[in-house]
């Protein structure tokens, strides 16, 4: 796994998405995930929806099922699942700033329901969910072993995982390590990113079956080139970001680096865009 120089806790992550909130919403929107291109012909807003649909298809949900959302956001994704698929969905955050726009959403459905609560100490009772997913969450957990595992104890038994993750080459070079992947974790508050084989051992140590690991990562890179343009332009426009950018106390200025270094991380294959699936099997037998 690589990780930062600088170990990053709970308390840096939630400082990061607060502090950027704004910018965040400004940039990104509501969602903060991927879009995925999966004919390449999608507008930026379809490519959001259309990884959320994807994520909705391999967990094949039904309606009335409770399922977890680790690492919410704003709380995005629950509601468009609750609306196209009348489930009930329970997503937790580190962050305030997000938990505040989540809970605008929960006022306004019956079927959403919003935390902040660190998932490594989740208080969630044993087999309660029916699915569990996290969407880009993962990578900024130290623990990722206990991630797996809370994942399968609050599942029952047949319940599906999904987890979208930002993911290492495997065996990477020392220069990959130096220049893209060690600052991307510390500009971006990750506190490790994992490879496939060790997302694979994680899951399995915790007791999941696991069904696939699907490289994403040439239907999801066009997120990048967006985003970077999006900021370009602000930073041409408006006085505000330029200002944030210039102070010396914008704790998380730093991300702005990570742009075009993400960009270059999925040119290089130095990184990669994977969903994992897996189950809970339905019984020890
Ligand atoms: C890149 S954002 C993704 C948000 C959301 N999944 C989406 O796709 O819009 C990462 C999210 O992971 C959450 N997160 C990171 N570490 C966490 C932890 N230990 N417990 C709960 N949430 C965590 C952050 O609070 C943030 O909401």
């Amino acid at each position: 796994m690589i990780v930062p120089r600088e170990p990053q806790t709970p308390a840096s992550v939630a400082d990061h998405y607060d502090e950027l909130d704004p910018f965040y919403r400004e940039i990104w929107g509501e969602h903060v995930h991927h879009g995925l291109w999966a004919t390449g012909l999608e507008t930026p807003d379809q490519a959001v929806e259309g990884l959320i649909a994807h994520l909705a298809d391999t967990l094949a949900l039904e309606t009335g099922q409770h399922v977890c959302d680790i690492g919410c956001g704003y709380g995005a994704t629950a509601e468009w699942l609750a609306a196209q698929y009348g489930t009930h969905v329970t997503g937790v955050t580190l962050s305030s700033a997000q938990l505040r726009q989540a809970e605008k959403r929960a006022a306004q459905s019956p079927l959403l329901h919003f935390i902040r609560q660190d998932w490594l100490a989740n208080t969630f009772p044993d087999g309660i969910f029916d699915h569990v997913y996290a969407i880009e969450s993962s990578e900024h957990m130290p623990d990722k072993q206990r991630f797996f595992d809370e994942a399968y104890r609050t599942l029952r038994p047949g319940g599906r995982l999904a987890v979208y993750a930002w993911l290492a080459r495997e065996k990477a070079g020392a220069w990959e390590e130096r220049l893209l992947l060690e600052p991307i974790c510390r500009e971006g508050r990750l506190a490790g990113l994992g490879t496939v084989p060790e997302y694979r051992d994680w899951a399995e140590k915790a007791g999941f079956k696991v069904d696939g690991i699907e490289n994403l990562s040439a239907k999801v890179k066009r997120t990048w080139t967006l985003c970077s343009g999006r900021v370009a332009r602000k930073l041409l426009t408006r006085a505000e970001y330029r200002r944030y950018l210039l102070n010396a106390h914008s704790r998380n200025r730093v991300f702005a680096l990570s742009l075009p270094r993400i960009w270059l991380a999925y040119t290089t294959g130095s990184m990669v865009y994977g969903l994992l699936t897996a189950h809970k099997p339905s019984s020890l037998a």
